[in-house]
């Protein structure tokens, strides 16, 4: 049984991100799309929030569950009894970033191996900051984001002279 884990911040899920998942859940028999909760950071969506617009986002894949965690994500690792732990690569500036956290994670548990996974070019540009903000904005986010989350960010930041009571 390989069990791979797939953490990241989710603040919310992106196109980009379902497509990571989509790609490691075929190499591996379990993926745990696992969502870090940060007491010290609030962020835009809450922790209950974020999870269930990446299930609701990767409800087609059927070996992926979805989790959060608090701490190290090598003691959720340890935890869920995985070694391997994916990330997804979008340009060069990943990498520098990427790096560090592999690095400190091998050094704080050298059992666990951190894959790459390269996204495609058209997610290449997208990141959950990028899109809240260009929604924000009023700019257009048809295929960024899947519709769940379309909905929520309509909820949360409703377009001016629409009355959502
Ligand atoms: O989506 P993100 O924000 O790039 O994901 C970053 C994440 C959640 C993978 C990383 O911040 C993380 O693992 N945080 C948990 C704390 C931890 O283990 N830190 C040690 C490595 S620096």
């Amino acid at each position: 049984m390989r069990k791979a884990v797939y953490p990241g911040s989710f603040d919310p899920i992106t196109n980009g991100h379902v497509y990571i998942a989509e790609r490691s859940a075929a190499l591996f028999d379990e993926l745990v799309v696992a969502v870090l909760f940060n007491t010290q950071k609030q962020g835009t969506f809450n922790i209950e929030e974020r999870k269930a617009m990446a299930r609701e986002a990767l409800i087609h894949i059927p070996n992926v569950h979805v989790s959060s965690f608090e701490g190290l994500l090598v003691d959720f690792m340890r935890q869920e009894r995985s070694r391997i732990i994916i990330r997804g690569l979008r340009a060069l500036s990943d990498f520098e970033y990427e790096f560090q956290l592999a690095q400190m994670n091998r050094q704080l548990a050298p059992e666990i191996e951190t894959f790459f996974i390269v996204t495609e070019a058209q997610y290449s540009y997208l990141s959950s900051r990028s899109v809240k903000e260009v929604f924000h904005f009023g700019g257009s986010i048809q295929g960024m984001v899947p519709p769940g989350v379309y909905r929520r960010l309509r909820e949360r930041f409703p377009p001016p002279g629409l009355d959502m009571r």
